[in-house]
């Protein structure tokens, strides 16, 4: 069997999401010896090019002006992740979404990796609150695994 490593592309504005794939790829390395690589869409200033291996998006929400009830469905601020993956075919190698959100916005949370499953039509895989807790890294983990192994053997 060849080697293969999981790319994790991923944007975070304050911070819980730089810190849940962090943890998340340490975990992935001493549970599973699975090395991966993170592509911070932050630091690429709108820059794109083409993900020719397989990956999983993580994202934030963050809905202008959003109470979670009747108001906020404009994202604002993780859009270049959309055109990140919407770039050079890049959508056909993401085999999946996570979210993470506030439960606070109730009907709106992480309302913008369901809408880029949407949207894409690649599977939504989960969510989690914040920058996650070790169950969540856990619990995830295992379903990317899974769904990385799917992906690559078909
Ligand atoms: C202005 C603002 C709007 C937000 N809107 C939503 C929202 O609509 N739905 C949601 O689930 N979380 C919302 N959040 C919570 C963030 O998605 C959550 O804190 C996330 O973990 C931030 O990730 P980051 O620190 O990697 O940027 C919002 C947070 C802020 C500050």
């Amino acid at each position: 069997m060849t080697e293969k490593t999981l790319t994790i592309v991923y944007i975070s504005l304050s911070g819980n999401v730089q810190s849940f794939v962090k943890r998340l790829g340490e975990y992935l390395q001493n549970h599973y010896q699975l090395s991966s690589k993170a592509i911070n869409i932050k630091d690429l200033n709108h820059e794109t090019f083409p993900v020719a291996s397989p990956f999983v998006a993580i994202l934030p929400t963050y809905l202008e002006g959003g109470n979670g009830v009747d108001s906020g469905d404009v994202e604002i601020l993780t859009t270049p992740l959309g055109d990140f993956i919407a770039a050079h075919d890049n959508d056909k190698h993401c085999f999946g979404i996570i979210g993470s959100g506030n439960r606070n916005f109730n009907e709106q949370y992480c309302l913008t990796a369901k809408q880029y499953a949407k949207r894409f039509g690649f599977p939504m895989l989960g969510d989690f609150e914040l920058r996650g807790t070790s169950a969540d890294i856990e619990r995830l983990a295992e379903i990317i695994v899974d769904n990385f192994h799917i992906f690559t053997a078909g």
